[in-house]
């Protein structure tokens, strides 16, 4: 499995102990930046790792800024993305369970490392259990396919 990362400055701290933790659990990452603390805008890399997400270069995605929102907005406008927020690990299992959230934003101010690695594990262990919930992502795809204005 492969996971392509990325933050803006707000998440940079936290997306290098994920990278760790992941490669702690075999987990092959690719990290898209950002690498340092100056300020840079969170659309430019969400968008990254989202479109490697979207065209299958890559399994998931992990995306953190200062509270994983505007990472998420980003990710959702990409065909195939679906992005969760989660802040506790009750959600980041349900995000795959029901919704097969394919990549996790977090907080890098909301969330501490520790914390992470528990989203970052409940969300990888769970699996999407289909079923009921297969009709609902099939409406989602068929949203995608019109132009809401
Ligand atoms: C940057 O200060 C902050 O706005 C960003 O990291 C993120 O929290 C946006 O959703």
């Amino acid at each position: 499995m492969k996971i392509a990362l990325a933050s803006d400055h707000g998440g940079v701290q936290l997306k290098e102990s994920i990278k760790k933790f992941l490669s702690s659990r075999h987990v092959e990452t690719e990290d898209l930046g950002t690498n340092g603390t100056d300020s840079v805008d969170y659309p430019d890399f969400a968008a990254e790792v989202a479109k490697k997400v979207s065209d299958g270069k890559v399994d998931a995605g992990v995306l953190i800024c200062g509270t994983g929102i505007g990472m998420s907005m980003v990710a959702n406008k990409f065909k195939g993305v679906r992005a969760a927020v989660v802040s506790d690990t009750y959600s980041a299992k349900m995000s795959k369970e029901h919704n097969n959230a394919n990549v996790l934003c977090l907080g890098g101010r909301v969330s501490n490392p520790a914390q992470a690695a528990e989203l970052v594990q409940a969300w990888l262990e769970a699996k999407y259990e289909a079923g009921r919930h297969e009709k609902r992502l099939q409406k989602i795809r068929e949203l995608e396919g019109k132009n809401f204005k």
